[in-house]
């Protein structure tokens, strides 16, 4: 049989879209030659970096054309220069059986893929995370010309691929609705990293971000925030520990980042007045984005007594790890289309971490209320998850924790490969 080879392309930062990194990994464990075609920036997962059967092939980045130019015209310019990045690299390298393309965004992505896979008799299959179209709408109003033309670009291009799969069984409807196309439902599910660790992992952890973050550490060396080690080398939580608290964000408009501060500021109220019924929060924030230094000075004039809040810096495979040592997750995440769910929730239920999450309509995919999660709508709610989760913490109300975290059990078992082997590939081995 002539060798597989597929072709994953992305027009953005490769590194921060785990789910073509996995779509890239499950194709090389399925003896697929795969080339990444997108941009450089965060470094990509050391399994698809060092895998023998990947290669990547960045594009070159565009000019600033808006520091000097109107935004209309900036705007094609940048995809003219796209375009002919795109073009050239996906012509340049070996001819695959399928090119896997993430939408959004679409422009130029779906025309020059569907061209080329036109060009090069190879099959055209897209992946659908969002509508390109609703996230154009929010920066630039969903009534604008370049907002409408990119619709009607993306309605045509999409529907002339060969096959689609798609985030969520609310998309794949849409899709049917809209448009007429059918769509392949695949859930993102937690790849093996994002596993429960042990608790020399979490002290060991706590340890070194001691380092550089004073505070998970403690006055004595071989303690830190929230373990400490005995004599004889066993490692404990310490019964004083604070609840660590986890979320990660993109620091962007569309996460509202003031429902968590003042859900933050009406814990430390009641815990000011109650304070032998909660403890202490650590609040931990990870992820890097444009509105992290105008929430940061917020942040830094809480005068708070009882609640902390870190946003470290943190290595990739720490992320994981956090996630696994924290007691309870946040999620902002509300989706423009309303049709995407958020990965940072299937990483922590990986972990097997339940999170308290804003709700919008397709949530209940992933989440089920009051069993693995907890759905808010306002501040006030989650002040309210937030007081009732952590009350009694660590000793009391014990029995309640451990209900959400048995419930995902199930759903940590199924992981990324498994569930793409057996939605995925049968398609897309069909298409050779
Ligand atoms: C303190 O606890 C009491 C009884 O548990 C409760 O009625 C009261 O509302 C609490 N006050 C605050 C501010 O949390
Ligand atoms: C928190 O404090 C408010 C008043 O400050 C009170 O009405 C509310 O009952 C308290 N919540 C809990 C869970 O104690």
């Amino acid at each position: 049989m002539a060798n597989k080879r597929a072709c994953v392309v992305v027009l953005g930062d490769v590194g921060r879209s785990p789910r073509m990194q996995y779509h890239a990994l499950s194709l090389a464990k399925e003896e697929y030659d795969v080339d990444i075609v997108g941009y450089s920036g965060s470094t990509p997962y050391s399994d698809v970096l060092f895998s023998s059967r990947i290669s990547f092939h960045f594009m070159k980045q565009p000019p600033m054309f808006s520091h000097i130019l109107p935004k209309f015209i900036s705007y094609f310019l940048k995809v003219i220069w796209q375009t002919c990045f795109l073009a050239w690299i996906l012509l340049w390298i070996p001819k695959p059986n399928f090119y896997l393309v993430q939408n959004p965004p679409s422009i130029p992505t779906l025309p020059i893929c569907w061209l080329i896979a036109r060009i090069r008799r190879a099959q055209l299959t897209i992946d659908w995370h969002n509508y390109g179209y609703t996230i154009m709408g929010l920066a630039i109003g969903p009534n604008h010309i370049l907002t409408r033309i990119s619709y009607h670009i993306e309605a045509l291009f999409g529907r002339f691929a060969d096959l689609h799969f798609c985030v969520t069984k609310a998309m794949s409807q849409d899709l049917q609705h809209n448009w007429g196309v059918r769509a392949i439902t695949l859930y993102d599910r937690p790849a093996e990293i994002f596993q429960p660790v042990s608790l020399s992992e979490k002290h060991e952890l706590f340890l070194k971000l001691g380092k550089d973050y004073h505070e998970f550490s403690s006055s004595r060396p071989d303690d830190t925030l929230l373990t400490e080690r005995f004599a004889d080398g066993q490692v404990r939580l310490r019964e004083d520990r604070p609840g660590l608290l986890i979320s990660s964000t993109s620091w962007t408009e569309d996460e509202d980042f003031s429902i968590l501060l003042d859900a933050l500021d009406e814990y430390e109220l009641n815990r000011s007045v109650n304070s032998s019924d909660y403890p202490p929060l650590m609040c931990v924030i990870t992820g890097k984005g444009p509105l992290k230094s105008y929430y940061s000075n917020i942040i830094q004039a809480k005068q708070w007594q009882h609640v902390e809040i870190c946003t470290p810096w943190l290595e990739p495979e720490d992320y994981p790890k956090l996630i696994a040592s924290a007691d309870l997750g946040v999620c902002l995440h509300t989706s423009s289309s309303g049709f995407d769910l958020p990965m940072k929730v299937v990483d922590m239920f990986g972990c097997g971490l339940p999170v308290c999450a804003v709700g919008y309509n397709c949530l209940g995919e992933l989440i089920t209320d009051r069993e693995n999660g907890m759905i808010f709508k306002t501040a006030g709610d989650l002040a309210d998850q937030l007081l009732n989760w952590f009350h009694g913490f660590p000793r009391d109300n014990e029995e309640n924790r451990q209900f959400y975290r048995r419930n995902l059990k199930v759903y940590q078992n199924l992981r990324w490969h498994e569930e793409w082997r057996k939605i995925a590939l049968p398609y897309l081995s069909s298409t050779n």
